[in-house]
């Protein structure tokens, strides 16, 4: 499927979900007792997280500006992918942003417009220390709201840590078709085309 194509030809209702990564809940069972994600600490973290990202312009008012792009399932129908670096209680790690933008006939120009109208997530990839999660290059994962606070999957549990490992489905399980890129699918296959 061409990069190239028109919102016109895409399909709008697939979008307005932005985000709407499904299913997180399954076989979390296998780690009763101690869930890879939604625990108190990981909350905290994410929150801390959040707070070093505003502070550095990755996300809030003032938030850095860069040209929204067309988006890839089940991300939003816009996007915007920033990188860089934090520190978060002592540890300095690589930092990826994703805006997903949706709504209504949104467009990449209505977005640069009024991106606060047309965001729907912020999910981010922050790489922790060596320990966290090896399996998975530990990477240490989140889906804020807008607003900062976390979105939930449908059983309610808090999308932040290492969602959903030993889950088919979700933010780990979807993101290791691209281990060998460090969990990352973006190349230059999926940017700015
Ligand atoms: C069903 C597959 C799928 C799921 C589930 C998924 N992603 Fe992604 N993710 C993608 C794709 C495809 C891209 C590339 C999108 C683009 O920029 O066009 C991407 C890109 C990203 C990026 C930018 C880095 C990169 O990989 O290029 C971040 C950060 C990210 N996702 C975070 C998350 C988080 C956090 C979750 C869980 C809450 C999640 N993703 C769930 C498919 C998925």
């Amino acid at each position: 499927m061409s990069q190239r194509k028109t919102l016109l030809t895409a399909r709008p209702a697939l979008w307005l979900a932005t985000a709407a990564v499904v299913g997180l809940g399954a076989a979390v069972a296998a780690y009763a007792g101690s869930p890879p994600f939604g625990d108190p600490k990981s909350v905290k973290y994410a929150d801390a997280l959040w707070k070093k990202m505003e502070r550095a312009d990755f996300v809030g008012d003032g938030a850095i500006k860069t040209v929204p792009y067309e988006g890839q399932h089940p991300h939003g129908a816009v996007l915007e992918t920033l990188y860089g670096e934090v520190s978060v209680k002592g540890h300095t790690g690589e930092l990826i942003v994703k805006r997903n933008y949706g709504g209504e006939g949104v467009t990449n120009a209505k977005v640069a417009n009024n991106r606060a109208k047309y965001l729907g997530a912020v999910t981010v990839m922050f790489k922790r220390g060596s320990g966290y999660d090896p399996e998975n290059n530990n990477w240490f994962w989140v889906k804020y709201k807008p607003d900062g606070s976390l979105a939930t999957n449908p059983k309610g549990m808090k999308l932040a840590g290492r969602v959903a490992k030993g889950a088919d489905k979700g933010c780990i399980a979807c993101h290791s078709s691209q281990k060998d890129n460090d969990f990352q699918f973006n190349t230059t296959e999926f940017i700015n085309k």
